[in-house]
């Protein structure tokens, strides 16, 4: 069985993201969005339960997909998926310049894990998960931007900060 890996901070969950994980879904047999648990981003909007129940109520209605959380170097997580590969989006070139680093590094974690990547859409180049933040900050409208089943969620967590 091939396994894709899909990893961020999904500070939250964007449609953006949520566009790879359906194209790695038709490609590979499953993936695994995993969520780090560690990232040295500071200051998160949610908790990770949060983002965990925000990925579940995303991918609810695609069968070959799943979520795990990772406290650790995603190099070692992958470890536990044989022959997984990991898979990042592009928006721009300057994702790949961060990308091409981040490969460089994993590999010198763990040097049989691949990393692929996808395009992103054309609608969501302009996308971050810290747009969306932003947005919910000043109470914008999410539509387009996040899943819609998350939209309530995002809001009233912006509202109590
Ligand atoms: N659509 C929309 N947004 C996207 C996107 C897409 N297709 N691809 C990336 N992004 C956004 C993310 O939302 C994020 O936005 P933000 O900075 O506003 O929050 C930003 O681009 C960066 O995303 P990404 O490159 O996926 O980084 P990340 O910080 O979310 O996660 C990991 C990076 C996966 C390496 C990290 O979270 C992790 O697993 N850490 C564990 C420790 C480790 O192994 N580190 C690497 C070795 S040092």
């Amino acid at each position: 069985m091939k396994t894709a890996i899909c990893p961020g901070s999904f500070d939250p969950i964007t449609l953006g993201h949520l566009n790879i994980i359906e194209r790695a879904a038709q490609i590979f047999d499953h993936v695994v969005v995993c969520v780090a648990a560690n990232a040295t981003k500071t200051h998160p909007m949610f908790t990770v339960e949060e983002k965990v129940e925000m990925v579940k109520l995303a991918i609810a209605s695609i069968p070959n997909v799943s979520v795990e959380v990772n406290t650790g170097l995603l190099a070692e997580f992958a470890r536990r998926y044989e022959g997984a590969v990991l898979i990042k989006g592009l928006r721009a070139a300057s994702d790949f310049d961060y990308e091409f680093q981040m490969d460089s590094i994993n590999k010198r974690l763990n040097p049989e894990l691949e990393t692929m990547f996808l395009t992103a859409d054309q609608r969501y180049t302009f996308l971050s998960s810290s747009i969306v933040r932003e947005l919910a900050h000043y109470g914008s409208d999410l539509h387009g931007l996040v899943p819609e089943e998350i939209i309530g969620p995002i809001e009233e967590k912006a509202k109590r900060r």
